[in-house]
């Protein structure tokens, strides 16, 4: 299993990412977009944390479930949604069983999101949605400094992929626990590599300022099993 970074600054996300907060609930706007009524299904929120979503989710009228790799962050996550310890590239999930998988603020957090990408897909029923929320991987990152929100420098670190800890913020998670890029166009690649349609993506920002969010939703297209 990879190391939980979370472990240690599990409280300190709690509170940066809990309450009512701006960025929190554009989060919710946009989820609130991709997701289509529950009506009572079971949905998969990969990398919950500490569940932030889980009430946004039921407002949709899904049941989450949350898996985590961080036992200080599903400390809080437990107190919201049922949750298991659990990889993310290794779901304990049979495939084909599930009508929703989300993960948000994630892809950043590991070096092999296409593979997580792919775990989605396979525990997808067909026509079952993945939804995406992350930070905007050409906006959002070492590499680009957004000390003026109207105005973001991006330099050629934007080519790095490796995980970085640099931020123009001591304020936020990538100092913390440092932070994976993955160029947009590898982002989108992966989706129809794991055999999942594009069919919706938002770009989501701070009023009339450079979007800081981009999120995909994709749809299962593998076809039924015959067997
Ligand atoms: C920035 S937090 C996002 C938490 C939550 N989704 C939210 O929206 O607030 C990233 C989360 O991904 C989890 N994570 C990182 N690598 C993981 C992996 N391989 N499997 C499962 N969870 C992972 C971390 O432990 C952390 O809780």
């Amino acid at each position: 299993m990879p190391v939980a970074a979370y472990d240690e600054i599990a409280d300190w996300y709690a509170d940066w990412v809990g309450g009512l907060n701006e960025y929190s609930e554009r989060v919710a706007k946009v989820l609130r977009r991709l997701i289509p009524a529950g009506e009572g299904r079971t949905c998969l929120d990969v990398g919950c944390g500490t569940g932030a979503r889980a009430g946004v989710l039921r407002g949709l009228g899904w049941r989450p479930i949350g898996v985590d790799l961080s036992t200080g962050q599903l400390r809080h996550a437990r107190q919201l949604l049922p949750v298991a310890a659990a990889d993310a590239v290794a779901l304990p999930v049979a495939t084909g069983s599930l009508d929703l998988i989300v993960s948000v603020l994630t892809h950043t957090d590991l070096p092999d999101y296409p593979g997580v990408i792919a775990e989605a897909a396979r525990v997808l029923r067909t026509g079952g949605r993945f939804v995406h929320v992350g930070i905007h991987p050409c906006f959002t990152g070492a590499f680009a400094d957004r000390s003026d929100p109207a105005r973001i420098v991006v330099d050629s670190g934007y080519h790095r992929r490796e995980r970085r800890w640099d931020s123009f913020t001591t304020q936020g998670v990538r100092n913390r626990v440092g932070a994976w890029h993955l160029p947009l166009a590898e982002l989108l690649n992966a989706f129809g590599r794991a055999g999942l349609e594009i069919v919706d993506t938002v770009e989501a920002g701070p009023d009339d300022g450079v979007p800081d969010l981009f999120a995909v939703a994709a749809v299962s297209s593998r076809r039924p099993s015959t067997a």
